[in-house]
């Protein structure tokens, strides 16, 4: 979903937006001052300095040229379901994979080969009309294929890299490679290599199943879902979840579902959750987190950490 350099920050948006509009296509979306709370699904968040939509690999190596020469930072959005962006907004460039160039699905043989920008509902939903199984638990994930590498993204005791046969990335450098995913330093919800390099495309695996047994697994997980977290407007699972006990049983247990910070709340349905009641700020949520934070530490010994990515500026 999102990746940062460590360059310094870009001092004027405007000279900046108008330049890189130069650069590319008349395709490429480029915009100044998008607000960012319009971009993450958890709906907070101020403007990045400039927004682009690069409609090719060559649009997208300029940006990131252009990013590299001018010491700009850049961050890549996915859709934006595991991201907080402060009330200031990003200072440098986000870049989003929105484009549908990027959004490819295309089989081949058992696989699917899908690009970063396609949304992972649509991915399980022509693996289930191509009659392979083992994307199911992507369906109700609601992110980007890009994000769900970059994060290894899990749902139903099923991870993205446990399904991902090779994975095409630019580096820093603007060149593009294949990888083996047992080159790309893959944990419990991260991966390494997709924080130094922007993943443009990955191949799926499937194995072949009927689509009636694809269909009932995927109708299963979703009421499982529908079930036990909440529909409000919000990041997913706010911490990764401990060695010893699951985030949202250990705030459930806590007894902090329902505490609140101006509009930002612990979820009822699931305590790893917090939800916008609408109105909420970056600033509520960071607040919040810090408050469950606080209690897991002093009363459990736990040391919660967020699976949430945190980016931009007071
Ligand atoms: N539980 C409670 N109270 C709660 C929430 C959960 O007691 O308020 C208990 C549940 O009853 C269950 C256990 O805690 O016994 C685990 O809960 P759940 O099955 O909901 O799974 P989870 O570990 O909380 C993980 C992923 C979710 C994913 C679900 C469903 C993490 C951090 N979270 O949640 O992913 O959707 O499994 O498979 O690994 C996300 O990553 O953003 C996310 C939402």
């Amino acid at each position: 979903m999102t990746r940062i350099d460590t360059m310094a920050p870009v001092h004027s948006a405007g000279p900046c937006a108008d330049e890189l509009r130069r650069r590319v296509s008349s395709e490429t979306l480029v915009r100044r001052d998008e607000p960012m709370s319009r971009r993450t699904t958890l709906r907070v968040g101020g403007p990045a300095d400039v927004y682009v939509e690069p409609a090719s690999e060559r649009d997208l190596a300029e940006v990131i040229r252009f990013c590299a020469a001018r010491a700009v930072r850049f961050l890549v959005l996915g859709r934006g379901s595991n991201l907080l962006v402060r009330d200031g907004g990003f200072r440098g460039v986000v870049i989003s994979l929105a484009h549908p160039h990027f959004s490819g699905i295309e089989l081949d043989g058992n696989r699917l080969r899908c690009g970063a920008g396609a949304r992972l509902k649509d991915v399980a939903i022509a693996a289930r009309r191509h009659g392979l199984s083992g994307l199911e638990f992507l369906e109700g994930i609601p992110g980007s294929v890009g994000g769900a590498l970059r994060m290894n993204a899990g749902a139903m005791n099923s991870a993205t890299f446990d399904i991902v046969a090779a994975v095409r990335v630019m580096d820093y450098a603007a060149e593009i490679r294949e990888m083996a995913p047992s080159a790309m330093e893959v944990t419990y919800r991260r991966c390494g290599v997709l924080e130094r390099m922007i993943a443009l495309a990955a191949v799926f695996e499937g194995r072949p199943d009927s689509q009636e047994a694809i269909a009932q697994r995927m109708l299963a997980f979703s009421r499982k879902r529908w079930a036990s977290q909440p529909a409000a407007p919000s990041a997913g699972c706010i911490f990764k979840n401990p060695i010893t006990v699951p985030a949202g049983r250990l705030i459930d247990e806590l007894g902090c579902k329902g505490l609140r910070v101006g509009a930002a709340v612990v979820s009822q349905e699931h305590g790893n959750f917090i939800v916008n009641e609408g109105g909420a700020t970056a600033r509520d949520v960071l607040k919040l987190i810090e408050l469950l934070r606080e209690q897991a530490l002093a009363r459990r010994g736990i040391d919660l950490e967020t699976e949430v990515e945190i980016v931009g500026e007071d």
